[in-house]
């Protein structure tokens, strides 16, 4: 399993010769748009966590170019449905076992509107197990008991946690989380992007590193093997 970041939420994990896309927003993020060009991902699966436009804006058109199927709660594949593309919906508390692996659509807390203010369905995360690997992208969230269901049904080798705080959890938040799911290695996401979420690099990963945990903070285009 090969994750790539590509700012914000945006990431691609490469299982087998499967390509899963999560949460592309690349063309609005300033830090992302002149490295990584949406025409030159790869997509078979596009999986949104929620609605919002920080993580649904490049959907449609790599979708479009890619006939990539989008999975997500069922508002959200409803209204990419009625565009054409393909989906599989879901909701909270199902799984699915797709070509590349299992996936859960599991709880967050959170919101979820479209753009034009329709309503994009309660927001979610996801639990994809595959290869022998487990891991957890949490997408926007608060830090919720519900996160303490995950390790009952599923032992985690990684999770991909907000950071950014105000509009999710913080570090410290993000820390008891990783308690929480016990998982002790992290991906941090949803940081530095904008004004409200821009974080210190080396104060988060002394946190985590105090904890006897490990946050990874990825370059733009950057790639661990799993
Ligand atoms: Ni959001
Ligand atoms: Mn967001």
């Amino acid at each position: 399993m090969k994750i790539t970041f590509y700012g914000h939420n945006s990431f691609g994990i490469k299982i087998g010769d499967t390509h899963l896309l999560i949460d592309p927003f690349i063309t609005g993020n300033d830090l992302v748009k002149d490295t990584i060009d949406i025409n030159d991902l790869k997509a078979d699966f596009i999986l949104l966590t929620h609605a919002h436009q920080d993580h649904t804006l490049d959907a449609e058109a790599i979708a479009k170019r890619t006939g990539a199927i989008i999975v997500s709660n069922y508002e959200i594949a409803s209204h990419y449905e009625n565009k054409g593309l393909e989906v599989h919906p879901m909701n909270h508390g199902g799984s699915w076992d797709f070509e590349f692996g299992k996936v859960k659509y599991v709880n967050a807390i959170h919101t979820s509107s479209f753009p034009d203010g329709k309503y994009g369905g309660q927001p979610g995360g996801f639990v994809i197990e595959s290869e022998h690997k487990n891991i957890y992208v949490a997408g926007d969230t608060a830090l919720t008991m519900d996160m303490k269901l995950i390790p009952m049904r599923t032992q985690l080798d990684l999770a991909i946690l907000p950071i950014g705080d105000n509009f999710t959890m913080g570090v410290d938040d993000a820390i008891l989380a990783s308690d929480f799911i016990e998982c002790d290695k992290v991906i941090g996401c949803h940081y530095d992007t904008f004004g409200y979420i821009e974080i210190d690099h080396e104060d988060a990963k002394r946190k985590f590193y105090e904890k006897g945990k490990d946050l990874m903070l990825l370059d733009i285009g950057e790639s661990i093997e799993l």
